[in-house]
């Protein structure tokens, strides 16, 4: 059954655990797919997994357009979420309104993510009929005002805020809420006040869903990764191994073999 944004409060209601993945192509689309991975997201992760920069800053709509197709036409079953990129929402909410509507128009995602309490943007995708996914906590596209990848909320005046800014996030509509790089306790708390689901990254144990970078979680990365992403396979030294096999056995003539080439036969008809 293909899951939808009203399996999200269902999974609140009843303790259902559920994940989401974040996925920039076809092929890898077609794999959590095929295992049941409820949440199939295009996060603007893009910019730094895929394309090679630093942040997610220089992301644009095209390349998330061009990356939401690639990732929608592959998914029968999840549910497909895009994310808005820096400064396709930020400058009015006329503007980022139209930039959602292009991501379910152009892209085919069903949900779109954006970070921060940008009430006036979810509540106009919401009633363009829209589903918005928030994001709140550490928010990579305020990189620079944040002072880099720091842990959010650490006090008690910063998880009052933090709550304030999850309560006005819910009431404008969102039907479900990304919260990063928090500490345990603050999560558990904004978790228990919402209606709506809260999934983790890096906020501990007690959100309703848990997200992951994908290509942090197969070992694809280099270099040091964040302390919460769990690596559950190498598929970076699985990659060079065949890469490093490929080239060898073309070095020494193993490749290609009589099984891997086509005959001589020249057929008559
Ligand atoms: O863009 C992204 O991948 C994200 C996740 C970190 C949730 O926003």
């Amino acid at each position: 059954m293909p899951t939808t944004v009203l399996d999200l409060r269902r999974f609140k209601r009843d303790g259902e655990r559920f994940v989401m993945l974040t996925c920039y192509d076809y092929q890898t689309a077609r794999i959590f797919d095929e295992v049941g991975i409820p949440l199939i997201f295009i996060g603007d992760t893009l910019g730094i997994m895929v394309l090679g920069y630093d942040t997610t800053l220089p992301v644009t709509m095209d390349a998330m357009v061009h990356h939401c197709r690639a990732v929608s036409r592959g998914v029968r079953n999840g549910l497909v979420i895009g994310d808005l990129p820096f400064g396709s929402y930020e400058v009015s909410t006329a503007e980022g309104v139209a930039n959602g509507i292009r991501l379910v128009k152009e892209g085919g995602v069903a949900v779109v993510k954006l970070e921060g309490p940008e009430v006036g943007v979810i509540e106009g995708l919401v009633s363009a009929g829209v589903p918005v996914m928030g994001h709140l906590g550490f928010t990579p596209q305020s990189f620079h005002a944040m002072g880099g990848n720091k842990v959010q909320a650490r006090n008690e005046e910063q998880v009052a805020q933090l709550l304030q800014d999850a309560k006005r996030v819910q009431s404008a509509g969102a039907c479900a809420l990304v919260l990063e790089a928090i500490p345990t306790e603050a999560a558990r708390r904004v978790t228990e006040s919402l209606d709506i689901p809260t999934i983790g990254i890096g906020a501990g144990p007690h959100c309703d869903g848990q997200v992951l970078v994908s290509t942090e979680m197969l070992g694809m990365t280099e270099g040091p990764a964040p302390k919460f992403a769990k690596r559950y396979a190498d598929l970076r030294g699985e990659i060079a191994r065949a890469a490093r096999t490929f080239a060898d056995e073309v070095a020494s003539g193993a490749y290609p073999d009589a099984e891997h080439s086509y005959d001589w036969t020249i057929r008559s008809n």
